[in-house]
C-alpha cells in the first residue's frame, strides 16, 4: 500500500532540514558524487564536493547540470568570474580526502593541496585537474537559473569540453565505471516519516542488476 505525503508529515515537523526540503529526506534519491575545482580570483585553487547533479548530451555537445549551487560560495563566485571548471569523480579511496576540502574552504587557501590532493593543469580550461580522481570532465560556464524563488541556490549548467578518464575505467570487461572503486553515490539521509526510522548519510556505488535491459 502506499503512503501519500503532500505536506510535511508531523513526525518531521521538528527535524533539522539544513535547509532542504523534507521530500529529500522523505524520497533519499541518490545521486552521483563529484569535486568541482576551479580558480579562485587570488589564483588559489577552489574545490567545491557537489551531488544532485546529471549528466547529459545532444548533438550539439555534453552538459552537466548542477542542480542546486549555493549562491553565497566560492564555486559560484568563480563560475562567475572565470567560467571554467573542471568535474572530478573520485573513487571510495579518495572520498576522506574529497571532503577534506570542505574543512579548508578559505578564500586564502590552497583547498586542494590542504586536503593532499594533487592539482594538474587542464587540457582546456583554465582551472585545475584532481589527478587522483579517475574522471576529469573540462567544463565551461553555460546558462544559470534559480532553483527556486529562496534565491539561495542556483541551477547552473555547464558544458563538457574534455575528457580524461584512466584507462582502467574505460574498460567494462576489466576495472570498468561501475562497482567498489567505481562511481560514487550520496544517500542524503533517509528517514521513515511514520516512525522516523534509521537516519543517516551514506557513500554508495552501484551494482549491476544485469547486463541487459529487457523489456
Ligand atoms: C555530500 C555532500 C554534497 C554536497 N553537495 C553540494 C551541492 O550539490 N551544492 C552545493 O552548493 N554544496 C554542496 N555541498 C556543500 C559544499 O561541498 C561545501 O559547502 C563546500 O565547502 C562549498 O565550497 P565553495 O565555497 O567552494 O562553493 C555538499 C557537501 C557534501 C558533504
Amino acid at each position: 500500500m502506499k503512503k501519500e505525503f503532500t505536506t510535511c508529515p508531523t513526525s518531521l515537523a521538528d527535524m533539522e532540514t539544513y535547509g532542504f526540503s523534507w521530500m529529500d529526506f522523505v524520497t533519499a534519491i541518490p545521486s552521483p558524487l563529484f569535486l568541482v575545482t576551479s580558480y579562485k580570483e587570488n589564483g588559489l585553487a577552489n574545490a567545491c564536493l557537489q551531488s544532485w547533479a546529471s549528466f547529459v548530451g545532444d548533438n550539439d555537445g555534453f552538459y552537466c547540470i548542477l542542480a542546486a549551487v549555493n549562491t553565497a560560495g566560492h564555486l559560484y563566485q568563480t563560475l562567475k568570474q572565470r567560467g571554467d571548471a573542471v568535474i572530478n569523480f573520485m573513487s571510495g579511496e579518495y572520498y576522506g580526502r574529497c571532503s577534506q576540502t570542505i574543512a579548508h574552504n578559505g578564500y586564502g587557501q590552497d583547498e586542494l593541496a590542504a586536503a593532499g590532493l594533487t592539482a594538474k593543469p587542464s587540457v582546456l580550461v583554465n582551472a585545475p585537474r584532481v589527478d587522483e580522481c579517475f574522471l576529469n570532465l573540462e567544463c565551461r560556464y553555460a546558462w544559470e537559473h534559480p532553483l527556486s524563488p529562496a534565491g539561495t541556490h542556483a541551477t547552473v549548467c555547464l558544458s563538457v569540453h574534455h575528457v580524461a578518464m584512466e584507462e582502467a575505467y574505460l574498460d567494462e570487461t576489466l576495472q570498468g565505471r561501475y562497482g567498489p572503486s567505481g562511481y560514487l553515490y550520496n544517500i542524503h539521509r533517509p528517514v521513515n516519516p511514520l516512525h522516523r526510522g534509521v537516519e543517516g548519510d551514506a557513500l554508495a556505488v552501484l551494482t549491476k542488476l544485469r547486463d541487459e535491459y529487457t523489456y
